[in-house]
């Protein structure tokens, strides 16, 4: 693929479809929409709105860092601190399934009420084509997102652009970089749209969202440098006991996740030194005294899947 002639190409395409007429987008930080932002940022300008909606699920300091990123480039990002949305609507459930709807009917009314407040005519989506590949059951992608955020295509002469689907993530690095995004972007791992809420095992409370985000930075620096395909926190639904000062506790376990993968479909646990192993223990029980007990998962996919939900 040439990446420039691509750029170019799609540019001249997002302008001649949404002539002078208003567009948004929904930002998570992730290469695939980031990269669908500043293309269509270069093609229409101004008459792009652009949205992060923050759900109080996201890794450390990512809102303020991807709106320092996107400032940067010049593109105006609204920042919706939908957090308390979120965790309302995920208070009380432990199954998987039940969290990720929660999650879902959470995330389509915010982004619904704001496509709708907006006045947009377009909505810019940064599929690729792995997720066109991975959905199954022939409903068009299109019809079903505004289906799901609660537009009529007809009453509103409604669109959806998705100029990566045709794209492999590869690809989309390639011109996520080309496009000027920092390496921290269109170089980063894969992380699930329900955000932290499927690294906590069990209910998601606010308190145990704060634990294992912390440990998920903690395990994100440790294993920088061998740069992993994903390296994470999980946190147990179950307690283990501990010894502090003579005295015995009973605290939270972390699991530590880090798997190598092209393409997510299979993946095998990345080989970490041990001595990086300990000094993520170290500073897991040190910085974060809500844990216990540290444990590394050694399972590849298959038997296991890379997340825990
Ligand atoms: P599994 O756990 O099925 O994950 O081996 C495969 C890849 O998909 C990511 N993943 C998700 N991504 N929403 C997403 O956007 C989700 O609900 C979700 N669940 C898993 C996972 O991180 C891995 O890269």
């Amino acid at each position: 693929m040439d990446v420039q002639s691509f750029i170019d190409e799609n540019i001249k395409e997002i302008k001649d479809t949404v002539g002078e007429k208003k567009a948004i987008v929904a930002l998570s930080g992730g290469v695939d929409s980031s990269a669908t932002a500043v293309l269509a940022h270069r093609a229409i300008g101004d008459q792009l709105i652009s949205v992060f909606i923050d759900d109080g699920l996201m890794r450390e300091n990512e809102p303020e860092t991807v709106k320092d990123i996107f400032e940067g480039l010049g593109i105006d990002l609204k920042i919706i601190d939908a957090g308390d949305e979120f965790l309302d609507a995920l208070k009380g459930i432990e199954d998987p399934e039940e969290k990720r709807k929660a999650f879902r009917n959470t995330f389509y009314t915010t982004f619904g009420g704001l496509v709708k407040e907006s006045g947009a005519n377009y909505l810019l989506q940064g599929t690729i084509a792995a997720d066109i590949v991975e959905t199954k059951g022939g409903v068009k992608t299109q019809h079903n997102v505004l289906e799901q955020i609660g537009i009529d295509p007809e009453t509103y002469g409604f669109g959806v652009i998705e100029p990566l689907k045709e794209l492999y993530k590869p690809e989309v690095r390639l011109v996520g970089e080309s496009l000027g995004l920092p390496e921290e972007i269109h170089q980063r791992m894969p992380f699930p749209g329900p955000g932290l809420a499927t690294r906590v095992i069990g209910e998601v409370t606010p308190e145990r969202v704060e634990i294992v985000r912390k440990a998920t930075k903690i395990v994100e620096d440790e294993t920088k440098e061998l740069r992993p395909f994903q390296a994470f926190a999980v946190l147990m639904n179950d307690m283990a006991t501990g010894v502090e000062g003579g005295e015995r506790t009973f605290g939270n376990i972390i699991i530590v996740r880090s798997v190598e993968s092209e393409n997510a479909i299979t993946a095998e646990v990345t080989k970490i030194p041990y001595e990086k192993l300990e000094n993520m223990q170290r500073r897991i029980t040190s910085e974060i005294p809500e844990v216990t007990r540290v444990v590394f998962d050694i399972t590849p996919k298959p038997p296991a899947t890379i997340e825990y939900i």
